[in-house]
């Protein structure tokens, strides 16, 4: 027998027990007449004690006792005398009458607690080792309970999960896929699903009604702090549903999980906002909206004074922060460099500070006079004291440079609180986006998405404005879901390929097992798919995917620890009839 108990459960009311327990030596301190062990597993840590009067010759064995060494021991509870409040078993001690090594360890190359010195490339290294600190392991705690609350409430709906295979054809999400050669078929392949999307629609036409799976999807795609090649979705389907069925029943499980998992009640619906609409007030369409500094087009009223940086300008625009006209030319100039990083790319920022006196002072100041800028002001309902930060070029890439410095802005003044959720829907995306590498639409969401009735003739006049009944779920500005209500019609899905640049025999060939279906009964459907590992990431309050996935790549794609991706041997290609072309620098 290993243990009669874990390290986590003995307290004051256990005093004169015989235990058995088993763990990880956590660190040791050795006082001449007594040693201390603490004794670590994944429910807590429970303090040893070792009596040199008591027992000698044992008490020398665990002098020699490493760090993560594992031990089993036997002894008695007893009352600390000096308490550990931080411990749920700070009040008590075992006094060892009995231990046994059962492995030893190397010394481990980091410190195994929650303030490690060991830097990510060397813990992804030793992941396992990463994994027994109690911050990563507390979040995989949180991922289980946060699927288990997943798989209750969609389950009480009547959704059923149903499993699709793994080595699939291309799933059109914009990502590129990862491929699987086949030994069987020669020069043939699979691809990983970058989603189930297709099978949950052919779920859909068996009648299936409502589906969905914790699924891993695999993307070769730029990897960010909120992006790995492979990682999870909630992914779900429903048919006979128009999008606020869709909606509804997702603001539910969202709120379902914030309850259950947060303790935090989301009062009221979600709100809901247009792509256009977040794009104008927000610059992008997954706004942060814990807190306002709303942005306004200055276009109209910056125009016909001779400043040639806004009579060029497509788009003219800012935001105003409350109670920052006092920042020193320092905090300006931070924020110049801010908007000038690569990623923003703007050329400058233009700012206007609202004095305290009631003066005016700006960058612009040869070009503006006084009521100029007050009238500017007005659009931004800006009060003494306000700064004004304004940006100008063309439409896009401003507003996102503004978002940015919304972000930003939010940061500095600590609007951006832990703790706080505002979810929202962003609806009516375009369903069309002009690439201009590839001078043609591809689908912004995927290409089985629906277009608005009402906007079918702008295909032939104007694409780009075709609105899409696709949504995304935006959670403090983090994009945790996305989905869309689907074509269930083959001759609108032909239509939707031929205006994304398929020929026919390009999109029977890609998708002609879909549209075959629809030929056969497809149901009205629609449906949605999480992104769980950015929900867990949210709910733990952390920026990186990475620290709630058990064992993540890095950066470059890499798993460090197994060191993959990497070569195959001969044998292998040569049974694949595959030839690697080195790379050439
Ligand atoms: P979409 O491509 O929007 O939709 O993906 C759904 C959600 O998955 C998450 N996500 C990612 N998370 C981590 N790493 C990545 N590389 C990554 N890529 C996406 C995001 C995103 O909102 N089949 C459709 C869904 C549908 O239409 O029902 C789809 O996959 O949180």
């Amino acid at each position: 027998m290993f243990r009669s108990h874990h390290c986590g459960e003995l307290n004051i009311k256990d005093i004169g027990k015989t235990v058995i327990m088993s763990g990880w030596v956590r660190k040791s301190r050795d006082l001449g007449g007594m040693t201390f062990v603490d004794l670590r597993d994944r429910y807590g840590i429970t303090q040893l004690v070792f009596n040199m009067d008591a027992d000698a010759e044992l008490c020398r064995k665990a002098r020699k006792l490493g760090r993560e060494y594992v031990i089993r021991i036997e002894g008695r509870v007893a009352e600390r005398s000096n308490k550990n409040p931080n411990l749920n078993t700070g009040d008590i001690e075992i006094l060892v009458e009995k231990l046994d090594i059962l492995s030893k360890s190397e010394v481990p190359p980091f410190t195994i607690e929650t303030d490690t010195d060991g830097g990510e490339d060397l813990r992804m290294k030793y992941r396992y080792l990463d994994l027994r600190r109690d911050v990563v392991r507390q979040n995989l705690e949180l991922r289980s309970r946060m699927a288990i609350e997943v798989r209750n409430y969609l389950s009480s709906l009547g959704f059923l999960e149903v499993e699709t295979p793994v080595l699939i054809k291309s799933t059109p999400e914009g990502a590129r896929d990862f491929v699987v050669p086949s030994r069987m078929n020669r020069g043939e392949f699979y691809a990983l699903p970058q989603s189930p999307q297709t099978f949950k629609q052919l779920l859909m036409v068996a009648g299936f009604d409502k589906y969905f799976q914790i699924v891993k999807c695999f993307r070769d795609e730029d990897l960010r702090a909120d992006r790995q090649p492979e990682f999870t979705q909630v992914d779900c389907e429903m048919s006979f549903v128009e999008r606020d069925d869709v909606l509804n029943t997702f603001e539910g499980l969202a709120k379902h999980l914030f309850k259950s998992i947060k303790n935090v009640e989301i009062e009221g619906e979600f709100p809901r906002i247009s792509y256009r609409d977040a794009l104008m007030k927000y610059g992008t369409d997954k706004p942060d909206l814990r807190f306002g500094i709303e942005l306004k087009e200055l276009s109209d009223l910056v125009r016909g004074k001779g400043f040639p940086l806004f009579e060029e300008a497509e788009y003219t625009g800012g935001i105003c922060a409350e109670g920052c006209a006092s920042y020193s030319r320092k905090q300006l100039d931070e924020l110049t460099e801010f908007v000038k990083k690569p990623q923003i790319g703007a050329r400058g920022l233009i700012y206007i500070k609202l004095n305290e006196d009631g003066s005016v002072k700006s960058s612009v100041d040869k070009y503006y006079n006084e009521n100029d800028l007050r009238i500017w002001a007005e659009r931004f309902k800006a009060r003494p004291g306000d700064l004004i930060l304004v940006l100008s070029g063309d439409t896009e890439r401003t507003r996102k440079g503004l978002s940015e410095l919304r972000l930003e802005m939010g940061k500095r003044l600590e609007l951006r609180k832990s703790g706080i959720y505002k979810p929202l829907w962003v609806i009516d995306f375009p369903l069309l986006e002009w690439d201009e590498e590839t001078q043609r639409y591809h689908a912004m969401h995927h290409p089985f998405t629906s277009p608005y009735e009402d906007d079918l003739t702008l295909f032939e006049t104007d694409p780009g404005k075709v609105r899409a009944k696709a949504y995304d779920l935006v959670i403090n500005g983090v994009e945790i879901g996305g989905g869309s209500i689907r074509i269930h019609d083959e001759t609108l899905q032909k239509a939707m390929f031929r205006n994304l640049g398929f020929t026919d025999e390009e999109a029977r060939k890609q998708f002609g097992f879909l549209m075959s279906a629809f030929r056969y009964g497809a149901p009205p459907h629609g449906g949605i798919a999480f992104g769980f590992d950015r929900w867990v990431a949210l709910f733990a309050g952390i920026e990186s995917i990475r620290d709630v996935i058990a064992f993540p790549k890095n950066n470059a794609g890499r798993d460090v620890m197994i060191d993959t991706p990497s070569v195959i041997a001969q044998e292998q290609l040569d049974e694949l009839g595959l030839h690697v072309i080195p790379e050439t620098r």
